[in-house]
């Protein structure tokens, strides 16, 4: 336990907040900002590999998108957030980073919901080193659990915003740490499958994947995006359907896809193993498949590829 605090502590990290750049200890954000009153922020966490940013477009237009949802106007253009990420990972100096980026409503003038009263955006972008998937998640998967917190109904906060209220998904990923797994998956009011704390789910049930759909209640994930594409261009025919709790534990394959973890075999749930209890062939050609698209959209790209 002291280990980690002390990585985490000792860690490479910039901030760059409104265009000025900080280390850890000196980036700070006013406490009337009411990201940290309200959780009434958006946010986005990109990456980059080979020091080139990966798929950055799809991430700000979903920044964009979760604040219409919110009615949060940017002051911001895409072009300048683009600039300030650059100018933090040139001060980072890594060639696989993190890249959070925070626009928060902004500060108030006085303490109030209404958001009338806020000034304008805070922009924080928090860039750092993008540690590699433990080896043990490709050969034995990860174990997690069905949550009992329930996912937010899309009519009340929909996941599919990308806000600073993650508190649905903290609690979620609260009960996995109790019972010493990965992840806990979370279902809806109709219980069926929604996500992971922070990934989208699939399952393989023999030559068909299935994910849930939008309608179940989830953050459209950009990795879920881009693997629907591929797989259908690899011929591998991709349902976006409801999925029961049932059907998720007997599916022959299950995995977890987000930008950070990319594909991650999940192999037991609230202890029945899934398949065979290994990562399966359908994952295995994916995780080859996703590889090779983000060595095409990087490595490629920068002349060393
Ligand atoms: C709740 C939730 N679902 C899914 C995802 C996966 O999204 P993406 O593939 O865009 O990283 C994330 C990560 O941002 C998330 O927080």
């Amino acid at each position: 336990m002291n280990e980690i605090k002390k990585v985490e502590k000792d860690e490479k990290l910039i901030v760059n907040i409104c265009g000025e750049i900080f280390n850890r200890k000196e980036a700070k954000i006013s406490v009337f900002d009411r990201g940290f009153l309200y959780g009434d922020s958006v946010y986005e966490v990109a990456r980059t590999y080979n020091g080139i940013p990966f798929l950055l477009q799809e991430h700000l237009d979903r920044l964009w998108h979760s604040a219409s949802l919110l009615n949060l106007s940017i002051n911001y253009t895409q072009d300048e957030i683009v600039h300030q990420v650059n100018r933090a990972l040139a001060e980072l100096g890594e060639e696989n980073a993190y890249i959070r980026i925070i626009i928060t409503r902004g500060e108030e003038g006085i303490l109030s919901l209404d958001p009338t009263f806020a000034k304008s955006n805070n922009l924080v972008i928090i860039v750092k080193d993008q540690t590699p998937n433990p080896k043990s998640w490709y050969q034995d998967g990860v174990k997690v659990i069905l949550a009992k917190t329930q996912r937010t109904n899309r009519m009340a906060v929909d996941p599919n915003i990308k806000s600073g209220n993650y508190l649905n998904s903290v609690l979620a990923i609260m009960e996995a740490r109790k019972e010493g797994v990965y992840d806990a998956i979370m279902l809806n009011v109709l219980g069926n499958i929604t996500e992971g704390s922070h990934s989208n789910i699939w399952m393989a049930k023999g030559k068909n994947l299935v994910t849930p759909p939008l309608t179940a209640g989830i953050l459209e994930g950009i990795t879920r995006k881009m693997l629907i594409q591929l797989a259908k261009g690899n011929n591998i025919q991709v349902d976006q359907k409801d999925i029961t709790p049932n059907e998720l534990i007997n599916a022959d394959e299950v995995f977890f896809t987000s930008t950070t973890r990319e594909i991650v075999p999940v192999t037991q749930i609230d202890n029945s193993p899934i398949g065979l209890g290994q990562p399966g062939n359908m994952t295995k050609e994916l995780i080859k498949i996703y590889s090779k698209f983000i060595h095409q959209q990087t490595v490629d790209q920068s002349g060393n590829g």
